[in-house]
C-alpha cells in the first residue's frame, strides 16, 4: 500500500486512475480545484481535496499532514487551441505550477513522481509508430510545456533522486462502467461523435484530403482503463531500490493501431445502428496526419500491453456510460 496523491483525480483520466489505484489497495487522496474536473467522479475510497497543485506552500502542509510517498500528476491545461491563444496561461500553470508541485515534493522528501504527458510533445513525426526517442518538435503550446515538465523531472532525478515514469498518453477514450468524459467544451473525437449520433450538433469531418486511406487523419485510441493499468504499473516502478527509474523512465501509451476519423465515424453508426450526421470541413490548424504511438517500451519495461485495443470496445464503452449518464456528472 503507497500513500498516494493524485493531482486532477476530479479529471477524466484522473479518476479513472484513483479508481484503479483504490481497487488495488492504495490510499489515495486527490487534489483537484475542480475547474474542469467533477468532484461527483472522485471515486469512493479516495478522499478529495479542492485547491491548487501549483500552490506550493499548501502542498507542502498536505504531502505532509498526510504523509504522501509519492504523486501522480495529472493535473494540467490540456486545450490545444487555447494552448496557442493563451500560452501565458500554459506556461504559468503547466510549467510554474509544475515546478511548484516538484518543489512541494523536493522540500518534503516526496520522491515517487508519475506524470501524464502527451503525443503532443512529438509535433509531426517524421516516421510511425513513434518511439519514445523520436525527436521532439511540439507545434503548440500545449506539447512544449509538457515536454518542459518532461525535462525538469530528469534535471530533478539526477540532482535530488526524484525517481519518475512519464507517460505520454495518445487518444484517450471510452468508459468504466462508473467514470467517464465529459468536459466543456469538448473537442475530441469520439465524445462529439456521439453527440452527433444521439442527435446533437453535426460531427464536423476536420479535412478528407490527408495523406492518409481514406483521407481523414489517423490517431491511435486507447481504452482509458487500460491507462489506468498503465499508471498503477508505473507507480510500482518508482518504488526506491526499482532499477527501471535510477534514471527518468518515459512511456508511450497508445494501442499500438490507428483508425481514421471515417472508422471512427462508421464504427459508431454500426453501434447505434443509423449514419452519423456530419460534414466535411477544413483541416484544424496543427492536425498531423497519423499519429500512432510504438509501445513497445512500455511493454517491456513496465509489462502493460493494452487489453481492449477494438475500436468497438472503445467506442461502446464511451456510449453505454453516456446513455447512462445523459446529463454527464450533473454539478
Ligand atoms: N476531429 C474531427 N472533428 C472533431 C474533432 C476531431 O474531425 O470535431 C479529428 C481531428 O482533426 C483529429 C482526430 O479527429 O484528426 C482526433 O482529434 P481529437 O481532438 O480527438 O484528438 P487529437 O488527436 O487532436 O488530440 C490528441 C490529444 C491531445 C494531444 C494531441 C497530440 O487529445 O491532448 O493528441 O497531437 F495534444
Amino acid at each position: 500500500m503507497t500513500r498516494i496523491l493524485v493531482t486532477g483525480g476530479a479529471g477524466y483520466v484522473g479518476s479513472v486512475s484513483v479508481a484503479a489505484l483504490v481497487a488495488a489497495g492504495h490510499s489515495v487522496m486527490v487534489l483537484d480545484d475542480l475547474t474542469t474536473g467533477h468532484a461527483a467522479a472522485v471515486p469512493a475510497g479516495a478522499v478529495l481535496r479542492r485547491g491548487s497543485y501549483t500552490d506550493e506552500a499548501s502542498v507542502r502542509s498536505l504531502l505532509v499532514a498526510s504523509r504522501i510517498e509519492a504523486i501522480l500528476h495529472c493535473a494540467a491545461r490540456s486545450l490545444v487551441g487555447e494552448s496557442i491563444r493563451e500560452p501565458a496561461a500554459y506556461y504559468r500553470d503547466n510549467v510554474a505550477g509544475g515546478v511548484a508541485l516538484l518543489e512541494a515534493a523536493r522540500k518534503t522528501g516526496v520522491k515517487r513522481f508519475v506524470f501524464s504527458s502527451t503525443a503532443a510533445v512529438y509535433g509531426t513525426p517524421d516516421e510511425t509508430p513513434i518511439p519514445e526517442d523520436a525527436p521532439l518538435r511540439p507545434i503548440n503550446t500545449y506539447g512544449e510545456t509538457k515536454r518542459t515538465l518532461e525535462t525538469a523531472l530528469a534535471w530533478y532525478g539526477r540532482a535530488y533522486g526524484l525517481r519518475s515514469v512519464t507517460l505520454r498518453y495518445f487518444n484517450v477514450a471510452g468508459a468504466t462502467d462508473e467514470l467517464g468524459e465529459d468536459h466543456d467544451p469538448e473537442t475530441h473525437l469520439i465524445p462529439n461523435v456521439l453527440k452527433a449520433a444521439e442527435g446533437g450538433p453535426e460531427l464536423t469531418v476536420f479535412g478528407e484530403d490527408y495523406p492518409t486511406p481514406d483521407g481523414t487523419c489517423v490517431r491511435d485510441y486507447i481504452h482509458v482503463a487500460d491507462l489506468a493499468d498503465a499508471h498503477l504499473l508505473a507507480l510500482e516502478a518508482t518504488a526506491p531500490t526499482d532499477a527501471r527509474t535510477n534514471e527518468a523512465l518515459v512511456c508511450n501509451l497508445g494501442s499500438g493501431g490507428g483508425f481514421s476519423v471515417r472508422e471512427v465515424l462508421n464504427t459508431t453508426a454500426a453501434l447505434v445502428g443509423h449514419e452519423v450526421p456530419h460534414t466535411i470541413g477544413p483541416r484544424r490548424d496543427g492536425d498531423p496526419p497519423v499519429l500512432v504511438a510504438s509501445s513497445d517500451r512500455a511493454t517491456q519495461i513496465l509489462g502493460w500491453r493494452a487489453r481492449r485495443p477494438s475500436l468497438d470496445e472503445i467506442i461502446g464503452s464511451a456510449l453505454e456510460w453516456r446513455r447512462r449518464n445523459p446529463g454527464g456528472y450533473r454539478d
